[in-house]
């Protein structure tokens, strides 16, 4: 079956209606375009189950003042064409009227410590604007399953609550970040990097991988952990550390010692461009 497009909400359960109907499970990947293969393998996990949805908005409500919402990379074609290669089913590309209807004045928000601290103080509004249009999309795709990167763990463990604690017929399911050859999450966002920035940013995933490897040789000690990154970090000029935190991975609240998992997870600024990126830490 070749894909779909569909720009409007009546469109997208038209087209599931049939394909539940047809017996299918169905898997949605949210995503904001600018496809690499992160988004990709979210795509491959959810076209094992069967019938696949992605959406395709960049989400104006996410974007802090001064952000990139403007410049975000936007090419729906070639989108499209990666989407198809994969075997989605069926894409929806709406536009901001579609989702946000005239006179629209409902949030959905998480409150507590997954939204207080990581990204949270840096990016005021960021996490009501993703749990309020994941929230729109889960009502128009009705999926069985979603899909989200490890990559954005904070906002993968703030869906998963909203899920939750709004009883969303929906299974949340995370997938592994995806890294290019020398370490660097892909990321939307690394188009925007110059040479010598793409370069610099190798430190953010070799600080990861370096802290990981002392918590496997026994160092439990967070604040031990947190000065290797931040000395690893800091070694590149052009690289400015915004945060890095060991936390509970349930609550993302800051620990000072590591027993059982921990996610170190930390964010920087690389020339003008914003990346994140975490790991797991597990205790021996
Ligand atoms: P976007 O940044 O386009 O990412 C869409 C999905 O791809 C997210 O679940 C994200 O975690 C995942 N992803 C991105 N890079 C990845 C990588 N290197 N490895 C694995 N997964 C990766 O996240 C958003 O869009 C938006 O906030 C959205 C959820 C669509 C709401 O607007």
């Amino acid at each position: 079956m070749p894909l779909q497009l569909a720009k409007t909400a009546a469109e997208i359960r038209q087209a599931v209606r049939e394909a539940r109907a047809r017996g299918l499970t169905i898997g949605f990947v949210p995503t904001m375009g600018g496809l690499h293969e992160g988004h990709l393998a979210l795509v491959r996990r959810a076209k094992e189950k069967g019938y696949v949805v992605m959406s395709i908005f960049v989400n104006p409500t996410q974007f802090s003042p001064g952000e990139d919402y403007e410049k975000y990379p936007r090419d729906l074609e070639r989108d499209i064409a990666l989407a198809e290669r994969e075997g989605v089913d069926l894409v929806f590309a709406p536009d901001a009227n579609e989702m946000y209807p005239p006179g629209d004045s409902t949030f959905v928000e998480v409150t507590g410590s997954l939204t207080k601290g990581l990204c949270a103080p840096f990016r005021p509004g960021h996490f009501r604007g993703v749990t309020t249009v994941v929230a729109k999309l889960f009502n128009i795709v009705q999926p069985d399953k979603a899909y989200f990167g490890e990559k954005d763990f904070q906002q993968l463990q703030v869906i998963r609550r909203m899920a939750r604690d709004l009883a969303m017929p929906v299974e949340i399911v995370g997938v592994p970040t995806v890294r290019e050859p020398d370490g660097l999450a892909m990321s939307s966002r690394n188009a925007y990097l110059s040479l010598e920035e793409r370069e610099a940013s190798r430190a953010l995933s070799q600080a990861l991988r370096e802290a990981q490897g002392l918590v496997k040789k026994g160092q439990t000690d967070a604040s031990a952990i947190l000065q290797v990154v931040r000395d690893r970090v800091s070694a590149q000029p052009l690289v400015r550390l915004q945060y890095v935190e060991v936390c509970n991975p349930e609550t993302l609240e800051p620990v000072s010692s590591i027993e059982g998992r921990a996610v170190l997870a930390m964010a920087a600024i690389v020339g003008k461009t914003r990346l994140i990126d975490n790991i797991m830490l597990e205790a021996s």
